[in-house]
This record gives C-alpha cells, sequence and structure tokens, in this order.
C-alpha cells in the first residue's frame, strides 16, 4: 500500500539540523490543528501516511494542540499504534511546552515543574518512550534561564527526549539560552519560529543569533495559516481555517493583504506553480532554514507542498518582485 523505501527517501531532501548530526526534510508537518478530536480521524492517518511516504519523516507536536488541548498528542498516538509506529526509528517526532495547559501556577511558561509535568503528560498521550526534539515553546521572563534550560538538559539525561529546542525566543534570549544549554553540556538543537513573506520578524536579528550559535531553523506557519495560498482568494471557503474558527480570522484578510495575495498569486501562475509551492520556496531560500513546518487539512495539500522539493530555487528577479509586492 505504502511507497517502497528507495521512492520515499529518493523524493525528500534532508538537510542536517544546524551543526548536529540530524538531519530533517526540506519540509515538515505539524499538528497544531486539523489533528483534534473534532477532526475526521481517517483523514488524519492519511495526512500523516501520505506525508511519510513522501519522505516527510518529522512530525511536530506540542501538548496545547487540537482542540481540545491534548488532542492532537492523543490522536497521533493511536494512529502509531496503527500504522505509523512500526516505523518509529525512521521518523522524527517534537513536542513542546510553554503555553498555558492546565490551571494553577504550575501550567504554563518555563519553570521546572511545569516542563518535568508536561512532557509526562505529553509521553503518555502519545504512548511514546521518548520524545526526538522537545521545546521550551515560548520565553519565560519571569524565570531564570538556567531553570528553564537546567530542565531540558536534565529531559535529555532522563531519555525523555534526544534533543532540545527553543520556539519564538527573540534573538538575545535564543544567545542566552543556547550558552546555558551549553554550560549544561546538552547542544540546543534548533530554533522553531514564524517566519513567512507576511511574517519577515526573524530577519531583524534572529537569523544572526542563529547563524552566530550554529543551531537549526524550522519555520513554523510558512503559508501565514493558509493566506498565502490560493484558498481565500474567492472568498471564505467552508471547510477553512477561518470557518472553523481556528485562530485565524476573516478580518486577518484585509483589503490590502488580499491585494498582495492575488499580485503573488500572479507571479506563482508564471512560473507555472501554485502560491502555497511559490509560499514555501520563499522560506527555503535562506541558507539558514534546516526545513520548513507546515499545517494541512488534506492529502492534497501536503502531495502539492511536497513538490516544492524538485522545483529550481527563486531567481533573484523573482525574489525582487517579490520584494516590491511585499513592501
Ligand atoms: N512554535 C510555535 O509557536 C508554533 C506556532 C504555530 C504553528 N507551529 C507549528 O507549525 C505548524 C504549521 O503551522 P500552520 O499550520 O499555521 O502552517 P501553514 O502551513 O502556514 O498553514 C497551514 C494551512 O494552510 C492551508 N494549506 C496548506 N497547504 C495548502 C495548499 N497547498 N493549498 C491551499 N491551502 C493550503 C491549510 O488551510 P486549511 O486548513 O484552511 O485547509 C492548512 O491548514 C503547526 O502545525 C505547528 O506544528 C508552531
Amino acid at each position: 500500500m505504502y511507497l517502497a523505501k528507495a521512492d520515499r527517501y529518493d523524493g525528500m531532501k534532508y538537510n542536517y539540523c544546524g551543526e548536529s548530526g540530524l538531519k530533517l526534510p526540506f519540509l515538515s508537518l505539524g499538528m497544531w490543528y486539523n489533528f483534534g478530536f473534532k477532526e475526521n480521524f481517517e483523514n488524519m492517518g492519511n495526512m500523516l501516511m501520505t506525508a511519510f511516504d513522501l519522505g516527510i519523516t518529522h512530525f511536530d507536536l506540542a501538548n496545547n494542540y487540537g482542540p481540545p488541548p491534548g488532542s492532537a498528542e492523543t490522536n497521533f498516538g493511536r494512529h502509531l499504534n496503527m500504522e505509523l509506529g512500526a516505523y518509529r526509528d525512521q521518523i522524527i517526532v517534537s513536542s513542546k511546552a510553554g503555553y498555558g495547559m492546565w490551571e494553577g501556577p504550575y501550567g504554563d511558561f518555563g519553570s521546572r515543574k511545569y516542563l518535568m509535568a508536561s512532557i509526562n503528560q505529553s509521553l503518555k498521550r502519545t504512548g511514546l518512550e521518548y520524545f526526538d526534539i522537545f521545546y521550551s515553546h515560548r520565553p519565560d521572563t519571569d524565570t531564570p534561564i538556567e531553570e528553564t534550560m537546567g530542565a531540558l538538559a536534565d529531559i535529555v539525561r532522563q531519555g525523555k527526549a534526544l534533543y532540545v529546542g527553543i520556539s519564538n525566543y527573540n534573538p538575545d534570549q535564543t544567545r542566552a539560552a543556547v550558552a546555558e544549554l551549553n554550560r549544561c553540556g546538552v547542544r540546543c538543537l534548533i530554533h522553531q519560529h514564524s517566519y513567512s513573506m507576511f511574517n519577515r520578524t526573524s530577519e531583524r536579528g534572529l537569523f544572526d543569533a542563529i547563524n552566530e550559535t550554529g543551531i537549526g531553523s524550522i519555520a513554523f506557519s510558512p503559508l501565514a495559516q493558509g493566506q498565502l495560498t490560493d484558498r481565500y482568494i474567492q472568498g471564505i471557503p467552508t471547510d477553512s481555517r477561518i470557518a472553523k474558527g481556528y485562530y485565524l480570522k476573516k478580518e486577518d484578510i484585509t483589503e490590502e493583504k488580499l491585494n498582495k495575495i492575488i499580485m503573488l498569486n500572479e507571479i506563482a501562475k508564471s512560473r507555472g506553480i501554485k502560491l502555497a509551492q511559490l509560499a514555501l520556496l520563499w522560506v527555503m531560500r535562506r541558507s539558514e532554514m534546516t526545513s520548513v513546518l507546515i499545517g494541512a487539512s488534506k492529502p492534497e495539500q501536503i502531495i502539492e507542498n511536497a513538490a516544492i522539493v524538485k522545483m529550481p530555487p527563486l531567481n533573484a528577479d523573482e525574489q525582487t518582485e517579490i520584494d516590491k509586492i511585499l513592501g
């Protein structure tokens, strides 16, 4: 039923994650939305196996993904029991803790108490013995960096994760976290940050910090949650993230933004590709990028997005034209 090993791995590119020995696929699949209890369970399985068949070996979770929080990890765990689990040594599974997960003072941010409790819960929900990568999901300026990074280092020592990373840390927080992990004798593997044509904050110092520290880099929401696709050009489809009330709102697509989307779509058309593919190629033009972390609601989107692996990178003229539109 599934692709033979050679086809699966020949179709995908793999990049070393910073200065580590771990390779990540050019595209990774995230489960922020469309993997919760409200969604179709069979469709999730089809998305996971479609991704794996295309050589997408990295699957990204967090404690709070759903809705409800925790349900994406539970559903992923169920699918591991059914099919994907047979390939445990051929996949990289990540999870995170940092956002509000349970009531009281120990269910949020970056204390040792929260991180230790959260990874235990995530392991239980997924049924995994260990995560390949475990992240501090967001910085916590009220907790000493020594405590948060010390907890991550202990998570590695306890065998609950093979590697650790950070997410949403600013450039100075990144430098401090990497230095503290080094002091603990554990390498910071990767930074997971938002990066897309509609969010270029990472260009203001974060890429410098990533280069200086030699860590890997994975971009989340590269399609701006679906805005950088042809999904909303004719209105709001009933099966879309906006219609489902999943974080993105119809007010986010202003007239100015829609005009940009339409112009970017024309560039994609002139190249004979889809806007989603153009947006992903644009992210992966940066040498710092190890992988681009997509979301999806159907297997067809994953197939379309993964096709960028075989496409030539954007040329200088295309990049200039895109910059002009983005302004
Ligand atoms: N670390 C963090 O703080 C953080 C924050 C956010 C996300 N993340 C991670 O990053 C992952 C990706 O984020 P994201 O889901 O926002 O990513 P995204 O790739 O920007 O958006 C995904 C959405 O775009 C639409 N889409 C995807 N491919 C398409 C295609 N070829 N044509 C048309 N529409 C397409 C789908 O929308 P429809 O559902 O409408 O079909 C899909 O749900 C998450 O799952 C999570 O793992 C991390």
